[in-house]
């Protein structure tokens, strides 16, 4: 198991450059099996959940060619082969987005229930309640979601009891080769929702509405085009970085940014007193003085993203006063509360609260990461503490994070990492 070794207590100074998105990158991936000819996508981040998702996708007959380190040329299959592997369905938790997309095209989809982070329960009822609703048979055999569907999928009206970005994302895939209109109520309004409708209306699909809480799809009987379709930049390493620099009380430029994205996350620095600037696709964070204390609660988009929560929890540990973070998305997001405590962190728990005291100085410690969001937390923690932090099973870090050591080194960072 990889271990990374950060040296901390240097602010965090220059420009970094951002990668694609993950879990648009992952959503755009599933969709690309809708396709029936060649697909071009750009601003891939090639990072561990990226790769499984091809090892995924070539095991159902796609064949995936990196033609640089960011673009991909996809040909899907014309037919499904086999099931993939379940040591590899189950190591994903985004493989569940292939089951809107192969039930719609080929009428069966196995998928493994819950992988990937171990941040919660993340329970499929809404995907399951929807496909059913369009006419699927769904049933849960030896742990996995199977389902069929003999003849096309039916366009339906389904309501969402929660705005799921899983659930928005695997109906509006399953709505578009279906027969006739689907409407989507309650939806997810998060940017990769809407970049997967914009990728799917390249290859000839009718979404409108993504972005907005109701999605109206109207099927088409084929999806195709030989498209070549850039992912959006990366919201949640973006907004990592920038906690980073003001933990640091660093000076940092990130550079290809949608500022929209990471709108809670400069608000909330600035609550913090931190000086974010935006200047068309890169954003100035500056964090020279003292920065207060905030209260934090994770919603959906546009709210504050739970997939920040572990990191600003991690920056507030110094922040003089008394932070209140509230997790309402994940029941389990908190595990990282334990390990920021050994680096001489206050933080007290109470169910979905923390409460985060903040004290003078972090000591580096030997750490583990215990899911990708809380390994990236544990890195800001190391690079605000004094002395050597080890950060074991940096595998969960490399499952969302491009080239981070790299960025981090160039950012005048000593990391490196043991095998
Ligand atoms: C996606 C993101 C993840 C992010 C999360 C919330 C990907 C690959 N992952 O995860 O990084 O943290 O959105 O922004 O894009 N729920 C149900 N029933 C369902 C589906 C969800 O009760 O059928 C609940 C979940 O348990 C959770 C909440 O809804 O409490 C949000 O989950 P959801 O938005 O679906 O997250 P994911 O799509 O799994």
């Amino acid at each position: 198991m990889d271990k990374l070794l950060i040296s901390g207590g240097k602010p965090l100074q220059g420009r970094v450059r951002l990668s694609g998105a993950k879990n648009a990158a992952l959503a755009v991936i599933c969709a690309s099996v809708l396709s029936a000819e060649r697909v071009s996508l750009e601003n891939v981040p090639d990072i561990s959940d990226v790769q499984a998702m091809f090892e995924i996708i070539r095991h159902l007959g796609a064949e995936v060619l990196w033609l640089s380190d960011s673009a991909v040329q996809i040909d899907p299959p014309s037919c499904l082969k086999a099931d993939p592997p379940c040591h590899l369905v189950k190591k994903l938790r985004a493989s569940n987005l292939l089951l809107g997309p192969l039930l719609s095209r080929f009428g069966y989809a196995r998928v493994s229930l819950p992988g990937g982070c171990n941040i919660g329960v993340r329970p499929m009822d809404l995907h399951f309640k929807g496909l059913a609703g369009m006419g699927a048979e769904i049933s849960i055999e030896s742990g996995f979601a199977v389902g069929r569907s003999p003849a096309r999928l039916k366009g339906a009206r389904i309501y969402l009891d929660f705005p799921s970005v899983g659930a928005t994302e695997n109906l509006m895939m399953a709505a578009c080769l279906a027969v006739g209109q689907t409407i989507l109520e309650n939806v997810a309004k998060e940017p990769e929702v809407v970049d997967l409708a914009n990728f799917l209306n390249c290859l000839g699909a009718k979404v409108r509405g993504a972005g907005t809480d109701v999605i109206k799809i109207d099927g088409v009987p084929q999806l195709g085009g030989r498209v070549r379709y850039p992912v959006i930049p990366d919201r949640i390493e973006a907004g990592t970085f920038m906690l980073a620099a003001a933990a640091t009380r660093g000076s940092l430029v990130l550079e290809n940014i949608i500022p929209t994205h990471i709108e809670p996350i400069c608000a909330k620095l600035r609550e913090a007193g931190v000086e974010v600037l935006e200047n068309g696709d890169s954003v100035t964070v500056n964090a020279q003085g003292p920065m207060r204390p905030l209260d934090i609660k994770t919603l959906p988009y546009p709210g504050f993203p739970t997939d920040m929560q572990s990191q600003i929890m991690a920056m507030l540990t110094l922040v003089e006063g008394t932070s209140v973070i509230v997790e309402n998305i994940f029941e389990n997001r908190f595990q990282v509360v334990g390990e920021l405590k050994r680096m001489g962190a206050r933080i007290k728990v109470e169910g979905r609260m923390a409460v985060v005291e903040g004290v003078a100085e972090l000591h580096g410690a030997e750490v583990g990461a215990t899911d990708l969001r809380a390994g990236a937390a544990l890195v800001i923690a190391g690079l605000m503490a004094r002395g050597q932090t080890g950060i074991a099973n940096a595998h969960f870090i490399d499952r969302g994070y491009h080239r981070l050591e790299d960025k981090l080194r160039a950012l005048g960072v000593q990391i490196a990492r043991s095998h």
